[in-house]
């Protein structure tokens, strides 16, 4: 088994990467080099781990003795880092959300295309215990076919959290909660219901005072057919994520945890006993299935030694991408916005406004 070596560029949410995973599974990957132009952030991770630090991300992606580039910095970065570390032989990883648009997508299946390394999208709700149950209950065909979801994503953010440029300004987040947070559980119901055809979104800013939405809420077709409502807000004080799927025979509901919506246990429900059992039988062989950054890393590693593609590929991305495209579009007209979109499409360049 090899065990790969690790460069962390960016220690927000990259410093969760590490403990949760790069730190935490030894003999899979080693954390080589944290990289941040905040000293104070950069220093403290590296003396913490004993790995190398540095403010020079070409650099960083230069070294011969990197396997992995684990991107997470801001948003806006996200396409010309993720391109550089491919061309520089690198796998690479890359928070969400991985583009601001459809063309940006298109760049980046390229880019891998040509490159040694492989390219992973972080969704790392994907991974746990319940989520991995449902996949498999439905993947069976016990479940039938998609009838309704739902999908909240209720979390508060105070005034604090916007304190930080990219935070809330259009061109560097490249949207609001729909892209930052709710994009998550966008991905997941899509992951299991299937893909999303048809849009029509609503957005507003009412809480602070930012470039960005921080309300909105979606109605959606699935193309098999099923609907679903969702709603994302940063300033519910009872903070939880929520995602609920009826199925022709089994609904599926997750747990409230706002930040593990793969954690299991789900409420798992048939009609029937004899589905019932199956199941149970099912959610008790995924109880400890590795959740979250633990978990997609982990399962990173395998695909990596058995030469699979990534468990979350540029595809699960691009379909988070559209599903944007279309929900701005929506907003901004209050007209239904159709996917997929056609090959000249003008929104395929994006939804920020042009820049004056
Ligand atoms: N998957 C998740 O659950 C999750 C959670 C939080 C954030 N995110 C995503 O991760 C990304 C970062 O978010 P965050 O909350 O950690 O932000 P953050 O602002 O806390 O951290 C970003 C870090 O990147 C550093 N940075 C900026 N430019 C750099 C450069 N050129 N080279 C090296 N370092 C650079 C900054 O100094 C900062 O420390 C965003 O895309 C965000 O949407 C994902």
């Amino acid at each position: 088994m090899k065990t790969y070596r690790v460069a962390v560029i960016g220690l927000g949410v990259g410093r969760g990467h590490i403990e949760e995973a790069w730190a935490t599974l030894p003999g899979q990957f080693e954390l080589t080099v944290v990289c941040d132009l905040d000293a104070g952030r950069r220093d403290s991770v590296a003396q913490e781990y004993g790995c190398d630090a540095s403010d020079d991300f070409d650099a960083v992606i230069a070294r011969e003795d990197i396997d992995i580039v684990d991107i997470c910095t801001p948003p806006a970065l996200h396409l010309p880092q993720v391109e550089s570390a491919l061309s520089a032989g690198k796998h690479v990883i890359c928070e969400k959300p991985l583009a601001g648009s459809l063309d940006e997508i298109e760049r980046l299946e390229l880019a891998e295309r040509r490159a040694p390394g492989v390219l992973m999208p972080v969704f790392q709700y994907r991974f746990g215990a319940g989520a991995k149950a449902a996949r498999r209950i439905i993947d069976e065909g016990i479940a039938g076919k998609p009838l309704v979801a739902t999908a909240e994503t209720h979390w508060f953010r105070d005034a604090a959290y916007f304190d930080n440029p990219w935070r809330g300004n259009l061109r560097a987040e490249l949207g609001g909660t729909m892209t930052t947070h709710a994009i998550h559980i966008h991905d997941m119901m899509s992951w299991l219901m299937g893909p999303v055809e048809a849009v029509f979104g609503r957005m507003a800013t009412r809480i602070h005072d930012i470039e960005t939405e921080d309300t909105a809420s979606a109605s959606v077709a699935f193309a098999s057919g099923a609907l679903g409502s969702l709603s994302a807000c940063t300033g519910s004080h009872d903070e939880f994520s929520r995602l609920f799927m009826a199925f022709e025979h089994v609904s599926f509901e997750t747990t409230r945890a706002p930040y593990a919506v793969g954690r299991g246990p789900w409420t798992i429900t048939a009609r029937d006993p004899e589905r019932q059992a199956r199941c149970d039988e099912i959610a008790r062989a995924c109880a400890d299935t590795p959740e979250r950054f633990t978990g997609q890393m982990m399962a990173f590693h395998d695909a990596l030694e058995a030469g699979a593609p990534p468990p979350v590929g540029v595809a699960d991305a691009r379909a988070a991408i559209a599903f944007l495209t279309a929900f701005y579009r929506s907003a901004a007209t209050q007209r239904q916005v159709t996917l997929p979109l056609s090959d000249t499409d003008p929104a395929r360049s994006g939804w920020l406004p042009a820049a004056s």
